[in-house]
């Protein structure tokens, strides 16, 4: 897979956006035929501020990058090798417990590949999202409920409503919406999208990446875009590397 980054000029803003190292990482999956390297070796860098898209093939390991960022890495699945530094947090592969469970969302927002299929079908939307303030202890809960019917707003829909709203009165693309929406609502400044797109239409497709791309640059967040499709990447100005496993 490769990663391309959109620098942008250092406006005072950025400074405050934290850069991410993720460095020699390896993570393997056990197999009846043995520990496979999905991730094998893999230097990425986020300096503060940028938008990076990262593009590979199906299989080539986007997601279980994605996951490492968050120590999320499931079995049997381990991260057998490697850091991954964010300013401000430390080495996340070394956080553990609570430090780790507030760190995801709060530090690092994520949309998780299918994250249209991850809502609870038993709460409405709204009721989701306060669970998530709360487990954050966020103070202002109306302040948060504003936020989100704003960030709904933006891509297009009724943002009242669908906090009203069970995921089974839903389409797949408003999910993956909503999604998008729960990944920025708690002010992360890390961002990690996993396809964040692909349950959508071609008009749709860029309507979300011109918001993210939007709101990535109001915020000042450091943001990563993990896509099988160069199309929905976002644009480039430097180019950097990374082969994984296979
Ligand atoms: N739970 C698992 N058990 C065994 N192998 C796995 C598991 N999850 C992923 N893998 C393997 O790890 C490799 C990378 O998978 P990953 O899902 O990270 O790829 P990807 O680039 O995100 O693919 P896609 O574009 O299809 O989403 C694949 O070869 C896959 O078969
Ligand atoms: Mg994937």
């Amino acid at each position: 897979m490769t990663a391309h980054t959109a620098a942008r000029h250092m406006a005072a803003r950025d400074m405050e956006a934290p850069g991410v190292r993720i460095r020699d990482l390896t993570v393997v999956y056990k197999t009846p035929a043995g520990e496979l390297p999905a991730v094998r070796g893999v230097d990425l860098t986020l300096a503060p501020g940028t938008i990076t898209g990262v593009v590979g093939e199906s299989g080539s390991g986007k997601s279980t990058l994605a996951f490492s960022l968050l120590n999320a890495v499931q079995p049997p699945g381990r991260i057998a090798a490697g850091s991954v530094e964010i300013d401000g947090l430390g080495d996340v592969l070394a956080l553990r417990g609570e430090d780790l469970r507030r760190a995801r969302g709060r530090e690092v927002g994520y949309v998780f590949q299918a994250a249209q299929n991850s809502l609870n079908p038993l709460k409405t939307i709204g009721k989701q999202l306060l669970d998530l303030g709360r487990s954050h202890d966020v103070e202002d809960l109306r302040a948060l409920v504003r936020d989100a019917r704003d960030l709904l707003a933006r891509m297009g829909m009724d943002g009242a409503r669908v906090l009203d709203s069970y995921q089974h009165e839903l389409s797949g693309g408003m999910r993956q919406r909503v999604g998008i929406m729960l990944a920025l609502v708690l002010n992360a400044k890390v961002v990690v999208l996993d396809e964040p797109t692909t349950a959508l239409d071609m008009i749709t497709q860029a309507t979300i990446l011109r918001i993210i791309r939007e709101v990535h640059e109001e915020r000042a967040l450091t943001t990563l875009v993990i896509t099988h499709d160069p199309t929905t990447s976002p644009s480039c100005t430097a180019g950097g590397s990374s082969s994984t496993g296979r």
